[in-house]
């Protein structure tokens, strides 16, 4: 008879682990096809299982089951794991996830011992936990992404210390700045990313493996062990805050909201000069599509999908925050959408930084347009008005009321600085010279950019240092 009743428990083991006996109906096909999140969280197989492995080798160090029962347990999901990797293994919907999913096919693998393993736990701590390494694993590969893009960039500022551009603000011409400072700006930027991911990954360590459902649990376990197991660097404190939070996910969500932030800005800024009027760069023809009628042109998708693809992922940042505001604690299914949002906007993110890091190492750079640009848009009257400081004594304030009435004078005469004769400036101050003629150049003006941080060549070449030390 017990035997029976055992077989009979088995069968139902296998279909669903967690079906309540108490509940009479299944669950209809709606509330199956609303909850059902395996196509989704089947990403973390992974971490499910060694989650898994985690707990039940402190099930067994603690006597909670057998020094058997353990290694059953273990060897079963360590074949569960690699047929899943070999492409074996067919995950059922009405088993809700990939928690649910594995449990089941324990059970095909291990029989009734496979029910010892959610003893001391509960699929609320469980995800959380899976959750977390998920984040902390493919973390890593993000970086990767970064640091390729960084190196990218810097390999191009190498040959570039002397290639001058127009250095913006307001999008009017403002200085002239070499090619190198403009891409060292993104490598700086890249840089604070990887910075603010590794904090995310250094405050998410925590360890809510052992929570159970929310209160803790009467099982005499060792949380510490756990931790230890699974490379965390604490128990998470509190029970109830552990199963609830999902802090560490929002501030994920939010560093790769600044990294697609950061590169729509890199994209936004390609795609203007590829635009005829810059005509600044040639895009790679992999990376550019041509119109269905126009026959001429060539369209900077790339790029586009890039700038756009940052809505995409501000938009999840701004939908988990939704789903959290006034969830009252602890667990609630809404909580479920949350690895959708994650996996999408990680996904989002990694193909941005490939493809950018893509154009770059395929672009070609029309110098000659770009210094032109610059030579001729008055860029280096600042620097002219920073002579008539250093050579004749005037406050800077004057110097820049000079500088603008020499300015509008050029605009009169439709010359540009440069074009300007010497005794022409001298009808304004008669002591200015030739020397203060040479400020009109872009090479001189970069030149002298000598503070730290600035572009001149010196400077650039020294911070390619820092960066190549600091960042590869
Ligand atoms: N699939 C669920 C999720 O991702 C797992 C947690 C279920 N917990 C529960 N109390 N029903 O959120």
């Amino acid at each position: 008879m017990e035997n029976i009743v055992n077989s009979f428990i088995g069968h139902a083991m296998k279909k669903n682990p967690s079906r309540n006996t108490h509940l009479n109906k299944g669950p209809s096909k709606l509330l199956e096809a609303i909850n059902s999140s395996i196509d989704v969280d089947q990403r973390m197989y992974k971490e499910d299982i060694e989650g898994s492995i985690a707990h039940a080798k402190m099930l067994g160090k603690q006597k909670i089951i057998s020094k058997k029962e353990e290694i059953k347990i273990i060897n079963g999901l360590k074949i569960i794991l690699n047929n899943i990797n070999k492409g074996k293994v067919k995950f059922k919907k009405s088993l809700e996830d990939i928690h649910m999913n594995i449990e089941s096919i324990l059970f095909q693998q291990v029989g009734k011992t496979a029910g010892k393993l959610h003893t001391a736990r509960s699929r609320n701590d469980q995800v959380v936990t899976d959750f977390k390494l998920w984040i902390r694993n493919n973390s890593v590969g993000l970086d990767n992404h970064l640091k390729k893009l960084q190196k990218c960039l810097i390999n191009i500022a190498k040959k570039h210390t002397l290639t001058i551009l127009p250095g913006y603000t307001h999008l009017q011409v403002a200085q002239p700045i070499s090619l190198a400072h403009y891409l060292l700006a993104y490598v700086e930027m890249m840089g604070r990313d990887r910075l603010r991911l590794k904090n995310c990954i250094e405050i998410l360590n925590e360890n809510p493996l052992g929570a159970g459902a929310l209160a803790g649990t009467s099982f005499s376990i060792d949380r510490n062990y756990t931790t230890k197991l699974l490379k965390f660097n604490k128990p998470t404190v509190n029970a109830l805050d552990s199963v609830a939070d999902r802090d560490f996910a929002v501030e994920f969500l939010f560093v790769l909201s600044l990294i697609s932030t950061h590169l729509s800005r890199m994209a936004d800024e390609i795609i203007l000069w590829a635009n005829q009027q810059f005509n600044f760069v040639k895009l790679p023809d992999e990376l550019a599509t041509g119109s269905s009628i126009m026959p001429q042109k060539k369209n900077p998708d790339g790029a586009e999908l890039v700038r756009g693809s940052a809505g995409n992922v501000i938009s999840n940042l701004n939908a988990l925050l939704v789903i959290l505001k006034g969830l009252p604690l602890a667990y609630s299914k809404d909580l479920q959408d949350d690895k959708k949002i994650i996996f999408s906007s990680y996904d989002n993110v990694c193909l941005a930084l490939e493809v950018m890091t893509e154009m770059w190492s395929g672009i070609t750079f029309n110098t000659k347009v770009m210094a032109k640009a610059i030579q001729n848009s008055n860029a280096t009257a600042t620097d002219f008005a920073n002579w008539l400081v250093f050579n004749l004594q005037f406050s800077f304030r004057e110097a820049y009321q000079l500088t603008g009435k020499i300015v509008a004078y050029a605009d009169k005469k439709n010359k540009k600085l440069h074009e300007l004769d010497l005794h022409e400036l001298q009808n304004f101050n008669k002591k200015i010279n030739n020397d203060a003629k040479k400020t009109f150049s872009i090479y001189e003006s970069i030149n002298n950019k000598k503070s730290f941080g600035g572009t001149s060549p010196q400077r650039v070449k020294q911070a390619i240092k820092y960066a190549i030390k600091k960042y590869l």
